[in-house]
């Protein structure tokens, strides 16, 4: 009662949402991914910094490209999924800084100027991006089955480049045959949630 979402949405968004492992022939069309994106892009970040980045592995000659790079057991799937994305961070997002963040537009060099720093802040910041991205893949009735087992410098040279860090690989899809592995536990909020 707590909750004001509708429940059918929270169904759809958590509770009845999988992670899949296979995926029907269903294709997931630019208008899908766009109404995502468009959803998507309103998550909070840094200083609206917004490093997440997403490239979409369509062509069959780019998917066998990118199968190459990933670990033996996430090959199947990522070879047969309707759709598949590379999120990576912008290392560099702090050119978009003065538009993104009108407020304070001197936070580019007062914040930003040095590498390091840009690449934790945009690690962060692109794994928010990437949360609200799953999410949002739930929300247009799809699945999507987030990777990281893959060899992050070979798929960052395949596809990106130095200013671009991979990191999660994204297959989406309406689920398959036996799509997901039985629900694993979740921790009680005894043990995650402490008041002081
Ligand atoms: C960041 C991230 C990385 C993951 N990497 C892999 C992976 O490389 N291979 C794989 O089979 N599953 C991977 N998973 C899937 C998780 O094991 C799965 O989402 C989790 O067990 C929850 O499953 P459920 O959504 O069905 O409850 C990954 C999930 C996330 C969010």
């Amino acid at each position: 009662m707590s909750l004001v979402l509708d429940p059918a949405a929270q169904d759809l968004l958590f509770r009845e949402a999988r992670t899949a492992n296979t995926f029907t022939d269903e294709p997931v069309t630019e208008e899908q991914v766009r109404a995502i994106y468009d959803l998507v892009k309103y998550g909070p970040t840094a200083f609206n910094q917004t490093p997440l980045r997403v490239t979409l592995v369509r062509s069959p000659e780019a998917r066998e490209r990118l199968v190459r790079h990933m670990a033996e057991g996430n090959r199947a799937k990522t070879a047969g999924a309707p759709l598949v994305a590379i999120l990576s961070a912008d290392n560099e997002f702090h050119e978009e800084l003065p538009t993104l963040f009108p407020a304070f537009p001197a936070a580019k060099d007062a914040f930003f100027s040095e590498r390091p720093v840009r690449e934790g802040s945009a690690a962060l910041n692109a794994a928010l991006q990437a949360a609200y991205f799953i999410v949002g893949v739930r929300a247009a009735g799809l699945a999507a089955g987030p990777m990281t087992g893959f060899d992050p410098e070979g798929l960052r040279k395949e596809f990106l480049d130095d200013d671009h860090t991979p990191l999660m690989v994204v297959n989406i899809g309406k689920p398959g045959p036996d799509a997901s592995y039985p629900r694993s536990p979740r921790l009680a909020y005894e043990d995650v949630i402490t008041t002081v």
